[in-house]
């Protein structure tokens, strides 16, 4: 295994951004990984895991050894008649592991098409779109512990997934490594539609009764439409979470301004789009030289090439202030800030 120096990870983040690793290295198996986790020589070393790049913000250089997990595979690993369990690599790309299902008729992930990034960094922050996250799916998580090497399984359970949230973004926040992901799915697949443009989408495309290509089809189309493609346009999908805020806050101010939309969350919190509270901010399609606000979905900051983490981070302060200014809710980022 090959462990380089001062190493560029301008093509290892979907923002594009320069940022320089002390040390970097690709492992492609447990055991590489292990072993230079075990090495007395990078023991002391901070280690920094490193998937698609598709959810950090590279403000600085990274003082640390950068592993980039390579670990291939999508395995069937056990079947009933209803159930299939596939146990698949980290470093598989998700939208590559979502296009096997597809085709093999697995239903499950068809509603996750089209997000960037790698399967072992998809636990990390439970990924969702359009009515589904990766925790229904999940049946287990391979790990290995940093400190020492050891393997360690997480039941679902144990991942403690929430929305964009996970064990390993929280409590054990870089103490462990994703190696594989083994997923549970539908031999006979049921078709969640209910959210959004989904049925509007496939109604345009002439389909009654769809199967799961049609779903994903459907939502390739969708999210092709708002959001930009990373190797167009460098970005990291949805910047900031949507706020979720209690009834009590919510009321007064859907009064103010009767348009804000609301989805409840249980009984008394309410889900406010961000998108909307920037866009209303007025900060949709905003520009300030390489760096901006998407001109199609305000909820994506944007580099159009050259831009700083920087200058993205204070961009991304200067929005938070405006909508509290304006709303009274903080937003909160999604992309880790590196
Ligand atoms: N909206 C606006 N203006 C905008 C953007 C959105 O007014 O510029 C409002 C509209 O009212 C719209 C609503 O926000 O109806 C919701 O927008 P959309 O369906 O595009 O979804 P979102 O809430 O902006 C979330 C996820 C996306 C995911 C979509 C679809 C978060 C932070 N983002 O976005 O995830 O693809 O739903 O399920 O939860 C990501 O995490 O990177 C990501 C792209």
């Amino acid at each position: 295994m090959q462990i380089q120096s001062n190493f560029s990870l301008r093509n290892f983040n979907t923002f594009g951004l320069e940022s320089l690793a002390s040390f970097f290295a690709e492992v492609r198996s447990v055991g590489e990984l292990t072993e230079i986790l075990l090495d007395p020589v990078w023991h002391e070393t901070p280690k920094f895991i490193l998937g698609g790049g598709s959810n950090v913000l590279f403000t600085q250089n990274v003082n640390a050894l950068v592993i980039h997990p390579a670990i291939k595979g999508i395995d069937k690993i056990r079947e009933d008649e209803d159930h299939v369990w596939l146990k698949v690599g980290a470093g598989e790309s998700w939208h590559g592991f979502v296009m096997h299902c597809v085709e093999s008729n697995y239903g499950g992930v068809e509603n996750l098409s089209l997000i960037p990034g790698t399967v072992g960094a998809a636990p990390m922050q439970n990924i969702g779109a359009y009515g589904v996250e990766i925790r229904d799916v999940v049946e287990s998580v391979e790990t290995v512990s940093i400190e020492d090497g050891q393997k360690k399984v997480f039941s679902n359970k144990e991942c403690a997934f929430g929305y964009r949230e996970s064990v390993f973004k929280k409590a054990l926040k870089n103490q462990f490594v994703v190696t594989g992901v083994t997923f549970v799915l539908n031999k006979k697949p049921a078709i969640n539609v209910g959210y959004g443009d989904v049925q509007k989408t496939l109604a345009e495309m002439n389909v009654s009764d769809p199967t799961i290509a049609d779903v994903s089809q459907a939502i390739i189309t969708i999210r092709r439409s708002k959001l930009p493609d990373p190797a167009q346009i460098g970005n990291a999908g949805s910047f900031f979470k949507n706020p979720e805020i209690p009834l009590e806050q919510y009321n007064p101010l859907k009064n103010a301004f009767p348009e804000m939309p609301g989805y409840p969350v249980g009984e008394t919190m309410v889900k406010v789009p961000a998108g909307w509270l920037i866009e209303q901010a007025g900060w949709k399609g905003y520009r300030q030289g390489a760096i901006g606000v998407h001109q199609k979905q305000a909820l994506v900051l944007v580099n159009y090439g050259g831009g700083n983490g920087n200058e993205i981070r204070d961009l991304a302060g200067t929005i938070q202030d405006s909508v509290e200014a304006k709303y009274g809710i903080r937003l909160s980022p999604e992309v880790n800030f590196v």
